[in-house]
């Protein structure tokens, strides 16, 4: 049924994805310590699959917490409007805070979150996105792990949804044109 018809093309396939993912879950071990234990701030909903997955392949301490933003309609360009949806539970005055993102497209919702949680006080604030689209941006946040760059285009998968579906693809997608004009 229906879901894997909608893919014109894999851009990234499954297993580049977790080839990838394992590389950044080594440079974020070296990047923290036991006695500075991070905390992953997974930004929901896109981040969900990313955040599992890195989870796994981290050996350093480390907690997870979450926090829903929007930013987009059921389109696929940005409103420009961005709002929390539900925000931490933690308290992260002092913690060292990486946040987990899934792509990083003009950069506001990144920037509003960066500029949202450092008035909180962490110790360090970091970023790690999955994907970027760097043609794209419109503010340039400093981001410190980027999984991989892609060209100027809507995709689905992995997390990321188009109208709240297609994020259970396990692999990186665009979708066909006729699925957007339906
Ligand atoms: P930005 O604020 O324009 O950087 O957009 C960032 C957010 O928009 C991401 O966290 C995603 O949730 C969503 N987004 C941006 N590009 C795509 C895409 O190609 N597919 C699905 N969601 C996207
Ligand atoms: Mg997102």
């Amino acid at each position: 049924m229906g879901l894997r018809e909608d893919v014109a093309q894999v851009l990234i396939p499954a297993d580049k994805l977790q080839a990838r993912i394992a590389e950044l879950g080594r440079e974020i071990n070296d990047a923290y310590s036991d006695n500075a234990p991070p905390l992953l701030v997974c930004v929901l909903k896109g981040a969900f699959m990313f955040l599992a997955d890195l989870t796994r392949r981290l050996d350093v301490r480390h907690e997870v917490d979450f926090m829903e933003i929007s930013s987009y309609g059921a389109g696929t360009t940005s409103s420009g409007v961005v709002r929390i949806l539900l925000d931490l539970e933690q308290n992260i005055e002092g913690r060292h805070v990486l946040i987990v993102e899934d792509i990083i497209d003009s950069g506001r919702t990144l920037e509003y979150i960066t500029r949202n949680l450092r008035t909180r006080n962490p110790a360090s604030l970091r970023v790690c996105t999955l994907l970027s689209k760097p043609a794209r941006r419109q503010i340039d946040v400093p981001v410190d792990w980027v999984g991989l760059e892609i060209p100027d285009e809507f995709v689905v998968g992995y997390g990321l949804d188009y109208a709240e579906e297609y994020r259970n693809l396990p692999f990186i997608g665009v979708l066909k044109e006729e699925v957007y004009r339906e």
